[in-house]
């Protein structure tokens, strides 16, 4: 496969060192099942499904077909005031995975666009059973929920923020709950729930009627992988509970099976209020992200405005677009025809001894992981993030992808992963952290 180098000057990368990707360039030029081949003819394993959106393996035929099925019968359709069946078709069939009584589902393109859909609907929500009061937001150190003007105020990497200015006023950051008497824990740590406490001198400090909603990721995902502790997400819910303040939960890399379960609510046992999802919606193959939100809230707001008028005004031109419609019906049923959220429950356990078997290596300071995913920790080199930069692209000329944010390496395979292929991305990882 060819390409021409100076051809590639147009594009600013998004998240990319542009100037230091250009002169050596990793290019994905085709996928298939659980393997990416790059411009050079080299077969890369897909340690991280993409970017967690390729739980059932690339390029799947079921989805390509749907898809170009679509665009030669409806290749688009106006989302406002019309609509066109796979849309709703797509909203019940999400409903039937999320927990109960979370039964509508707004549609948007992007993980950040779903959160900010997600913090207007809980001002409307508010706003419509006369509490517009609740002006302000909690969410997390650490958190990445996008990088829209909402979801990046609600964020707390400081590398995505602190470019930029012009945040959403009135947003309260609870601690993150990386403890260091948790380091190498397996499943969800012992130690931290008191830190769901912050929420509550949240609620004490700027009283409790004035907080809408409270955002938090169930793993914190692209900051390295946090799950959450023991108790931890049970006492966010009984505080929100308390003040009337709505749960978020952030599932744009959770849901879909990321956990062994459709959705993180389910695997922890803490059902919110309103969940944003993404990525593995349509494994990848089309943009597309959802909100869901409980039935309460729905009619709520739909409830508050007269019969034959526009109840929120919000929505996205690609909102449930048919094209991103076919491709997820078309994944969900590969999901349930091939078991993939079971398959990913009985292979975590495999995976995370796997991935812990790296504890030996003097340079890992840390691992932790859920279902499906896992992050390890780097000891930092010369300035924080170099070595993991240079890891993913050593990895990458060696046959693995793996994404890194800073120093921390994410390994989540697509489910139809064999032990094997576990095997070999353990080992190619080992044989690059040997080299430190
Ligand atoms: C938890 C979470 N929220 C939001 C987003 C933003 O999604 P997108 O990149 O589709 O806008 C991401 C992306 O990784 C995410 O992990």
């Amino acid at each position: 496969m060819q390409y021409t180098a100076n051809s590639l000057e147009k594009q600013w990368m998004p998240f990319t060192a542009n100037r230091d990707f250009k002169k050596d360039p990793r290019l994905v030029v085709r996928g298939e099942g659980i393997y990416y081949w790059d411009h050079k003819g080299g077969k890369i394993l897909d340690g991280s499904s993409g970017l967690f959106c390729a739980a059932a393996g690339h390029c799947r035929p079921e989805i390509a077909e749907a898809v170009h099925k679509q665009l030669q019968e409806n290749d688009f359709a106006p989302p406002f005031q019309m609509g066109h069946p796979g849309a709703f078709e797509l909203a019940e069939k999400i409903a039937r995975l999320t927990p109960d009584g979370i039964d509508h589902v707004f549609f948007t393109n992007s993980g950040s666009e779903a959160i900010d859909t997600a913090l207007k609907i809980a001002m409307a929500y508010h706003r419509a059973r006369g509490e517009g009061q609740r002006t302000r937001f909690v969410s997390r150190e650490r958190a990445y929920h996008g990088v829209n003007i909402g979801g990046m105020s609600l964020s707390g990497m400081v590398k995505n923020r602190e470019a930029f200015s012009g945040f959403m006023p009135g947003i309260v950051h609870m601690r993150h709950t990386w403890l260091e008497e948790n380091r190498f824990a397996k499943g969800q740590p012992e130690h931290g729930a008191h830190l769901a406490e912050d929420l509550q001198r949240a609620a004490e400090t700027y009283g409790g009627s004035t907080i809408a909603a409270c955002f938090v990721e169930p793993i914190a995902g692209s900051t390295g992988v946090l799950v959450p502790p023991v108790g931890y997400l049970e006492r966010l819910r009984e505080i929100c509970d308390a003040h009337g303040i709505l749960l978020v939960f952030d599932e744009v890399i959770c849901s879909f099976g990321r956990t062994g379960k459709a959705f993180a609510a389910q695997a922890f046992g803490v059902v919110p209020d309103i969940i944003t999802m993404a990525k593995a919606l349509t494994n990848g193959a089309v943009p597309m992200a959802a909100v869901a939100v409980q039935d309460e809230i729905y009619e709520t707001v739909v409830g508050a405005s007269p019969e034959n008028a526009i109840e929120m005004f919000h929505g996205y031109t690609y909102s449930g677009h048919p094209v991103a419609c076919a491709a997820g019906l078309a994944t969900l049923d590969i999901y349930e025809k091939e078991n993939l959220f079971e398959r990913a429950a009985e292979l975590s356990p495999y995976f995370l001894d796997q991935m812990h078997s790296l504890r030996d290596l003097g340079v890992v300071t840390d691992i932790r992981g859920y279902g499906l995913i896992a992050g390890f920790d780097v000891a930092a080199g010369d300035a924080p993030g170099q070595r993991g930069t240079q890891l993913q692209k050593d990895l990458f000329w060696s046959g693995l992808h793996v994404k890194f944010t800073g120093d921390t390496g994410i390994v989540a395979p697509p489910f139809i992963a064999e032990k094997e292929h576990i095997d070999q991305i353990i080992g190619l990882i080992r044989e690059k952290l040997a080299e430190f």
